[in-house]
């Protein structure tokens, strides 16, 4: 409660992680987006600069707002500051899970016993992690996505809409899942996998 967050990203996921932050009783103390081009009003808050000028608001607490896998891989270990966890006050999650820093869990997204989620994650809308799975750091579980028990997903894997893996799989580092494919098999290759079952359609 009461923490200034300044959010990275001044897009529709910025929006949503406002609002987390704001049900949280936390306060949105500004965004901050890299095609700024000047001060203006921003979902209810201030859009005052560039990423950059992070360096000047270290009393405050940070999160990512930005979906690309990579590009929140890069600020991440770039910026030295706190990092900000946002949970949506719906989201189910059992107290044996460990989340990362940096990560968020949007509304009514589901995380079951003893799953650790890694940092500067994005457990979207109404997804699924069951028990004991492993989410890497920088992954993206899409709205309506699942990922069944025991899975474990290395870093920076992309699981589209409504997809679902299947449980006690692996899914290898860089792997992007299409929207609704179906994950049967351990992937062991990096590259997007679309389909039920999921096939490669493009390597890394
Ligand atoms: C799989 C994916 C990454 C491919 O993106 P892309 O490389 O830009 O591919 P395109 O949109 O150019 O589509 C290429 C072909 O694959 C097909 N295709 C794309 N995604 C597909 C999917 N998930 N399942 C089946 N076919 C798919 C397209 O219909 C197209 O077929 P065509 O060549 O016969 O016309 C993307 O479609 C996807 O599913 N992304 C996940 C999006 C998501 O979950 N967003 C949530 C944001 S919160």
């Amino acid at each position: 409660m009461d923490k200034r967050v300044v959010i990275i990203g001044a897009g529709g996921h910025g929006k949503v992680i406002a609002d987390i932050v704001r049900k949280s009783g936390d306060t949105v103390e500004c965004f901050l987006d890299d095609a700024y081009t000047g001060d203006t009003e921003f979902y209810g808050s201030k859009l005052i600069g560039k990423a950059e000028k992070y360096k000047e608001l270290s009393d405050c607490y940070f999160i990512i707002a930005i979906g690309n896998n990579g590009i929140r891989e890069r600020i991440s270990n770039t910026f030295n500051c706190k990092w900000y966890t946002a949970v949506h006050p719906s989201a189910q999650i059992s107290d044996s899970v460990k989340i990362g820093e940096g990560t968020c869990v949007m509304a009514n997204a589901v995380i079951n016993a003893d799953t650790v989620v890694g940092k500067h994650a994005i457990v979207n809308t109404g997804s699924i992690i069951e028990h004991d799975c492993k989410i890497g750091d920088y992954c993206h579980i899409s709205p309506g996505a699942t990922v069944c028990g025991v899975t474990a997903l290395g870093k920076s894997v992309w699981v589209g809409a409504g997809a679902t893996v299947r449980n006690v799989l692996t899914v290898c580092d860089n792997v992007t899942i299409g929207i609704g494919a179906a994950v049967v098999k351990s992937i062991t290759k990096s590259g997007t996998y679309i389909g039920v079952p999921a096939k490669i359609v493009k390597e890394d």
